[in-house]
């Protein structure tokens, strides 16, 4: 018998005819969203669930999961929407996706800064609304990317990558990591020890680390004041990582430039004032939609659940 997946969202067509190649999947087809309940009930009939970051599996969630149940297989190399801790505790196998959506996100990131930077936002409306009427050497000026310093907060795989890109724009690099990376990786970057310490040299900040208790706000209104006036904040990582207030306050009083976000507190319910404000530029939480990207998230999901259920070790274990 075929292992049976709980799969919580329609996935890519190449990985879904995989899965009904190797496995007994229950697919979405209508890309409903399911609630815990719903998800706890489906997990009756499944040995294990392929899930996204829109599924919380809080300790909750976890204890009344299905005996049967043996891991938790993410398409998504952010695992903070499940509680780990009480994962291991049940002894249920959590895995996720890294690695192959460094590229996409990196590139993201670069469209945030530019579109920041540049007015995209405003100036996309101007020509859609069509209220564009002129061009003047006072239209529109924005910020310069080039030649700028950018200031990187997790120095991992993704943030390596939105560094290799920024050098083609001839920024400068600084960052911060829990721990200095190998001067190999660093490729010239400067290690900062604290984010206190890195602020100041941050004319670009771009926030990449992994959500958790410890970097929940970690952007606050401190360590906004200790970046350079007119500064522009990008966000590609997790909501939780800004103190939305702090940062709506810089923007709104001129202490930042503009921020370029993707990813939001509570999404899609966002903080409704990021929309009133032009000097923000707005993404809907899309740094790993590529078509290659996502194709590679499902079968790097898939190895992890091959491995579980021939007995080996998932190259992605989290838990
Ligand atoms: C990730 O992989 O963490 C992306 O944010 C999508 O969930």
């Amino acid at each position: 018998m075929k292992p049976v997946i709980l799969v919580t969202r329609k996935l890519p067509e190449a990985v879904e005819e995989r899965l009904q190649r190797d496995y007994q999947p229950i697919l979405n087809p209508t890309d409903t969203l399911y609630s815990s309940e719903d998800i706890i009930k489906m997990a009756e009939e499944a040995d294990a669930i392929l899930p996204c970051h829109t599924e919380k599996f809080t300790a909750e969630v976890i204890e009344r999961l299905p005996e049967r149940i043996k891991a938790i297989a993410n398409f998504s190399v952010g695992y903070d929407h499940v509680d780990v801790e009480a994962a291991r505790k049940r002894g249920l196998i959590v895995t996720n996706t890294p690695d192959v959506l460094s590229d996409a996100t990196a590139e993201l990131t670069m469209m945030l800064m530019l579109g920041a930077a540049r007015r995209a936002s405003e100036g996309e409306k101007l020509v859609r609304t069509r209220e564009w009427r002129d061009w003047s050497p006072s239209f529109m000026v924005g910020l310069q990317v080039t030649g700028k310093r950018l200031g990187i907060v997790g120095f991992g795989r993704v943030g390596q990558v939105v560094a290799r890109r920024a050098r083609a724009f001839d920024m400068t690099i600084h960052y911060h990591n829990r721990n200095r990376v190998d001067p190999k990786l660093e490729q010239g970057a400067t290690y900062h020890d604290s984010v206190e310490a890195l602020m100041p040299h941050c004319d670009f900040l771009a926030l990449h680390c992994v959500a958790s208790p410890e970097t929940s706000g970690l952007l606050n209104r401190e360590r906004i004041e200790l970046l350079p006036d007119g500064a522009v904040v990008v966000n590609a990582s997790r909501g939780a990582v800004i103190d939305d207030e702090a940062l709506i306050e810089a923007l709104k009083s001129g202490k930042l430039y503009a921020a370029g976000l993707d990813v939001f507190n509570n999404e899609p319910e966002i903080n409704p004032t990021y929309r009133e404000l032009d000097n923000v530029f707005l993404m809907p939480h899309i740094g790993s939609a590529t078509r290659e990207t996502r194709d590679a998230m499902g079968f790097r999901a898939l190895d992890n659940l091959d491995a579980i259920f021939s007995g080996r070790e998932p190259g992605d274990r989290v838990a």
